[in-house]
C-alpha cells in the first residue's frame, strides 16, 4: 500500500531540516559545514551534508548529497530543497549543485539564508536559466 502524502513542511521547516542534515557534515578541509534537506514529491525529506576529501576536487556538497540518496531510494521528483551553512553565512547551492537538482525537478524551489540570516527563496529554474538538459534533443532517456 502506498504511504499517505505527509504534509508539505513550510520553508522555515525545511531550512530547520537542513540545520539537522548539517550536523554530519565531513568538512575538516574547509571547516565550512552544509547542511540540505529535499522535499520529494512523497512528502519524504532526505537529508544531505557536504563530504569532503583530502584530494579536495572529489569532495560531494550538501544538496547533490541530498538528491543521490533521494534518487537512490527511489525519488525523483523534488518540491524543494533547503540549503544552509554556519549562520551569517549565506549558501545558495553552487553552479555544479543547480544542475544536478534540475536534472529532475527544474521547477522546485530553493531556500536559503542571505548573510543577514534571512530566508530567501526562488525557483531553482530562475537560479540557472538555460540549463543544459538533453531534452531539447530528444535524447533523454527514462
Ligand atoms: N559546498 C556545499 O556543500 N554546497 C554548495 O552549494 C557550495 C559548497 C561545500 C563544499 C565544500 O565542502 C565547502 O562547502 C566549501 O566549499
Amino acid at each position: 500500500m502506498k504511504a499517505p502524502a505527509r504534509r508539505k513542511p513550510s520553508p522555515d521547516a525545511l531550512m530547520h531540516e537542513a540545520m539537522k542534515a548539517r550536523e554530519a557534515s565531513y568538512s575538516p578541509y574547509s571547516r565550512f559545514a552544509v547542511g540540505a534537506a529535499l522535499l520529494g514529491a512523497s512528502g519524504r525529506v532526505y537529508h544531505g551534508c557536504n563530504v569532503e576529501n583530502a584530494s579536495f576536487g572529489l569532495t560531494c556538497c550538501a544538496e547533490r548529497t541530498a538528491l543521490f540518496k533521494a534518487v537512490s531510494a527511489g525519488e525523483q521528483a523534488f518540491v524543494a530543497c533547503a540549503v544552509t551553512a554556519r549562520s551569517g553565512q549565506g549558501a545558495p547551492p553552487c553552479g555544479a549543485c543547480r544542475q544536478v537538482l534540475a536534472e529532475f525537478s527544474p521547477s522546485m524551489w530553493v531556500y536559503w539564508r542571505d548573510t543577514r540570516g534571512r530566508l530567501l527563496q526562488k525557483r531553482l529554474a530562475a537560479l540557472l536559466p538555460d540549463l543544459f538538459d538533453f531534452m531539447d534533443h530528444g535524447r533523454k532517456r527514462r
